[in-house]
């Protein structure tokens, strides 16, 4: 069909839409709903561009029905028509704005709804809540208008286009427009009705839009604004009640506005998210808002919420979903929310665009501060040729072509969602550089609304400061690092409040540097928080394969191009929202109790209070546990004293230590005192664990007296040495065992460094296959041996190295073997500093496929690592070789074992044990590190026929880098010289 190319013209954003307004669904005075769902099965076509669509299907008596049936909402590709497609910055198509493909793939919708003689009579209203990427409607085989901006809502008058019975509605959606170029969000591209469509039938006269504002008075009265703007002539009757109905103070109307004053208000804010009802009343209808009285301001380059400092703990979340896309209903959201919360969130960006119409109703209610992001990006002119971030992207908008649709889109997302309490802060949108759309939709902005902050990261990419950036209240940063943290602080001068709207890229296997962040949101008022990127993995379920597991698809698994591989799958948990272990290392970081010792001989430790409104004694329970070396001494529960937000309180902790050389361990931890709609009683919220006692070097178990040293033979390469029940291989050309054979089963040995590089190694892992890292073996420069009474001890000198490159490190490692067969191993090394440093240096050893029982005295029972190891304690703990693993969808380095002091591998009856002097990191797994490094995905994975065994004096920390800063240097395996020793029992 021809079409009025709307879709490829910027001045003509929307014809034939409504003036924008707030999200409400009137009642009638009946209190039935004045709106009707349409969403259902719809009559569906699919064309491969928009000439291609038959001109009669939006005509009444158009035979639909060979059409396909498609349900709305939903996204086409999930539904088999097109393809799914995953790029973050570049665009998919050819970059020529505003122009888009003339192969515009366009689905043409009909639906029919029924009208009774008196609501024909009425005024009626179509209401979009998101079409991806624009759309032309027609009712009754009559064109209605156009619209685009996929993820704000678009209302459009159809009082003129109907009748009283059956109505025909046809939407044609074309894949791409204009708004295309503004929409390069990072995620799968997909298109459709993916929101619900509302009709809406409404009296002659009603109320159109109204503003809600809150502020506080000094004595704890809350002032509640409100302005009413009407279609006709209305005289609305304004009430406002409490949470149990109780009607709170009256109206006093001034200057066209109603303001009640409530004495004593109880504040609103993610805590404590109380809510007043607001009724708008006409003499047809009635309109509800839940009002949080609540008031956000900055003072002297601080956030304050009702006078709190406060700190934002937030995550970025998008509405996705592998099965139905951008299609998100109640239930889905409110499953993220209730994770959220239980993960210790209290802060939510709707990146980058504004989520579902009631999805901020769910955040007043459940109690998130929420930053409102506008539906834009235009990341993708960062890929064209000779483009770069200050001239290319810093000033893309200064041409004008997108001013006025910057606004436009701007708008739609602050009026849609003003009269949230949860929202605080409206986000311009996201990587679109500044210019004069932007300062011009800023300024608008904050005149609008004065009574929220402003926020847009891309105005820090204005290096040279030609625009005004006084409308943006937040210093915006993504990834900044810790340096760049500290410098802004250090600067002299009057500062904005400094926000990380992205940090702690949480892809594969991490983050690492929560706590490292953390601590300087803390110790820096003006450090007003950070969302982490991002809340879930984005992917497509493409069934299941044959071993059961679910084939999640990501970019490139479509045969699309481009595509941006896994980089989607950067997540806090999986695509079905199983949690990843960094949520676990997030939850207890943002804690919101502290712990500090203050005296281990007392076993006093001083409690901080994190929660900004809520007195920890009301908030929380606390339990206590001692164990020596994972052996519990005693444990009990102790009254939490009354303490006020941020300030700390002592308690004691009634323990006695016995004499003994293990490691004694108090752990803390915190559970809910009462059930928060969400969160249950009892809902463990974190802990902390202080090591009482022990000793740091550990003596490592000496020979028995009665022992008699085992024998060695000298062949021309190995050494053999055997005694009671074992024979024993030494290699002397690399230093190590060969095999460690006894009663029928056989250890091998191999010194490591290297490991299946994790999304967050994808960076420096190109150092590392440089450095031939992945190829690395041992020479020894001399061997030599000696047998006294009761040991064997063999002495190499090792050059740890690879081909092509030069010497990795330098060591000697000594051997001694007792008569039982104990090997007790010692290191003293030398690494080549000009070398980077190494993912791992420790021992691999490769052990009998039957033995699956592991039991550990470490951190554990979740994965961790140097820098990620606040989701675990140390403890005594048993698993299984299966569980042990991470099953990251794409394969990469899992289940380590930070700091353990002992680890058995075995079937219940062999087995082998390492014992550390101080400690290693340990990990074991069913499958080879190769196999792990280059699979794509877990359902491709094949089990090894023998068990992988990790011993390491260090493996290095798994950090951000996918996209945030470097791994901090003290969590690389970059030690210069060092020494490491450990036992092994076998
Ligand atoms: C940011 C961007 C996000 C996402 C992230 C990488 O630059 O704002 O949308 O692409 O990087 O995962
Ligand atoms: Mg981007």
């Amino acid at each position: 069909m021809k079409l009025p190319n709307y879709y490829e013209d910027p001045n003509t954003l929307h014809v034939g839409t409504c003036e924008n307004r707030s999200y409400y669904i009137p009642y009638g005075q009946d209190l039935n709903s004045h709106a009707t769902l349409l969403s259902g099965d719809w009559r569906f076509g699919y064309y491969p561009y928009p000439e291609a669509v038959p001109a009669d299907f939006i005509n009444p008596d158009f035979d639909d029905s060979s059409m396909d049936t498609i349900p709305v909402p939903s996204c086409w590709q999930c539904h088999g028509y097109d393809y799914h497609q995953y790029t973050n910055v570049n665009y998919p198509i050819p970059f020529d704005p505003p122009y888009v493909p003339k192969e515009n793939a366009s689905g043409a919708y009909r639906t029919t709804f029924t009208l009774s003689a008196e609501a024909a009579k009425q005024r009626n209203f179509l209401y979009f809540e998101g079409v991806d990427s624009c759309f032309y409607v027609w009712v009754n085989g009559k064109f209605v208008g156009y619209s685009q901006v996929s993820h704000s809502s678009s209302e459009f008058e159809i009082s003129s286009f109907v009748n009283e019975g059956t109505n025909t509605l046809a939407v044609l959606v074309l894949k791409w427009c204009d708004g295309t170029y503004l929409e390069d969000q990072d995620k799968l591209r997909m298109s459709g009705i993916f929101r619900d469509v509302l009709l809406l039938t409404r009296p002659k006269s009603f109320v159109r839009d109204y503003t809600v504002r809150t502020f506080l008075k000094d004595g704890g009265a809350g002032v509640v604004r409100v302005s009413v703007e009407a279609d006709g002539e209305i005289s609305p009757v304004l009430t406002l009640c409490d949470a149990d109905k109780n009607p709170v103070g009256e109206a006093v109307l001034t200057d066209g506005v109603y303001e009640f004053t409530v004495s004593n208000a109880k504040l609103w804010t993610a805590e404590t998210p109380y809510l007043y009802t607001l009724t708008i009343s006409t003499a047809d209808e009635v309109i509800t808002q839940a009002v949080g009285i609540r008031e956000v301001y900055i003072k002297d380059g601080v956030v304050y919420v009702n006078g709190q400092n406060l700190k934002f703990r937030g995550t970025n979340r998008h509405d996705s979903d592998p099965v139905t896309g951008y299609t998100i209903s109640k239930e889905q959201a409110i499953r993220d929310l209730t994770l959220m919360k239980q993960f210790n969130f209290n802060a939510i960006r709707t990146s980058h665009y504004p989520n579902a119409p009631w999805f901020t109703e769910l955040c007043d209610r459940y109690g998130f501060y929420v930053i409102a992001e506008s539906d834009i990006e235009m990341h993708g002119y960062l890929s064209t040729y000779h483009s770069d971030r200050e001239n290319t992207l810093g000033l893309l908008d200064e041409g004008g072509v997108f001013t006025e649709a910057v606004l436009d889109r701007v708008q739609r997302n602050v009026i849609r969602d003003k009269n949230h309490p949860s929202v605080l802060i409206w986000s311009l949108g996201n990587e679109a550089g500044f210019g004069y759309a932007y300062q011009n939709a800023g300024r608008w902005t904050k005149e609008y609304d004065p009574t929220r902050l402003t926020h847009y990261e891309s105005s820090t990419w204005d290096h040279s400061n030609r625009f005004d950036k006084s409308m943006l209240d937040l210093y915006s940063r993504m990834y900044a690092t810790t340096e760049e943290v500290d410098s802004y602080f250090a600067e002299e001068g009057p500062k904005k409040p400094f926000i990380q709207c992205e940090f702690v890229h949480a892809m594969g296997n991490g983050p690492g540097d929560i706590e490292d962040y953390y601590q300087q949101i803390m110790k820096y008022d003006g450090f007003c928080g950070g969302f982490v990127w991002e809340w879930c993995d984005h992917a497509v379920n493409q069934g299941v394969a044959e071993n059961g597991k679910t084939m999640y698809g990501y970019g490139g698994d479509f045969g699309e191009y481009p595509h941006d591989g896994n980089f989607c799958m950067d997540g806090l948990v999986y695509p079905d929202r199983t949690p990843h272990t960094g949520v676990y290392e997030w939850k207890n970081v943002v804690r919101p109790v502290r712990a500090r010792l203050v005296d281990a001989h007392k076993v006093t430790l001083a409690l901080k209070n994190m929660l900004d409104f809520t007195d920890m004694a009301d908030a929380i329970t606390l339990s206590y546990e001692c164990k020596a070396d994972g052996e519990l001494l005693c444990s009990g529960e102790i009254a939490v004293p009354s303490t006020a937000p941020h300030t700390e309180s002592e308690v004691t902790i009634p323990v006695t230590l016995p004499k003994t050389a293990a490691d004694c361990y108090l752990k803390l931890t915190y559970l809910t005192k009462t059930a928060h709609e969400l969160v249950p009683a009892g809902h463990e919220v974190g802990f902390d664990q202080f090591l009482l006692s022990g000793s740091a070097v550990r003596r490592l178990n000496s020979v028995t007296d009665e022992a008699t040293a085992p024998t060695v033979t000298e062949g021309d390469r190995f050494l053999t040495v055997s005694g009671e029940g074992f024979t024993y291989q030494y290699d002397t050309f690399t230093g190590i065992f060969s095999s460690l054979e006894r009663g029928g089963e056989t250890i091998s040995m191999d010194y490591s460094i290297f490991r299946a590089p994790t999304d967050n190694d994808r960076n420096i892992r190109e150092e590392w296959e440089r450095a031939n890292y992945h190829h690395s073996q041992t020479r020894t420069y001399t061997t030599e041996y000696a047998v006294d009474g009761q040991t064997v001890q063999i002495t190499s000198t090792v050059n740890l190295c690879a081909v092509t490159v030069q010497s990795i490190m330098k060591f000697t490692v000594i051997w001694t073997i007792d008569g039982a067969g104990t090997i007790t191993c010692k290191i003293d090394a030398k690494r080549n500093t000009d070398m980077p440093y190494l993912p791992r240096f420790g021992v691999e050893l490769t052990l009998p496929k039957s033995w699956q029982q592991v039991s550990y005295l470490g951190y554990g029972p979740q994965e961790c690592y140097i820098d990620k190891h606040h989701l675990a304690w140390f403890d005594a703990f048993e698993s299984t070789v299966e569980d042990m693993h991470e099953d990251y969808i794409k394969p990469q380095e899992n289940g380590n074992h930070y700091h353990c002091r002992k680890a058995s591998v075995g079937n219940g009856t062999n087995g082998v044990t390492a014992y550390a002097a101080t400690s290693f990191d340990f990990s074991v797994s069913n499958y080879s590190d190769y196999e792990l490094a280059v699979k794509k995905h877990n359902y491709e994975l094949e089990e090894s026929d023998f068990v992988t065994m990790h011993l390491d004096y260090k493996n290095s920390g798994v950090g951000s880098n996918s996209c945030g800063p470097q791994l901090l240097p003290q969590y690389q395996m970059n030690d210069k010289e060092f020494e490491w020793e450990y036992q092994l029992k076998f």
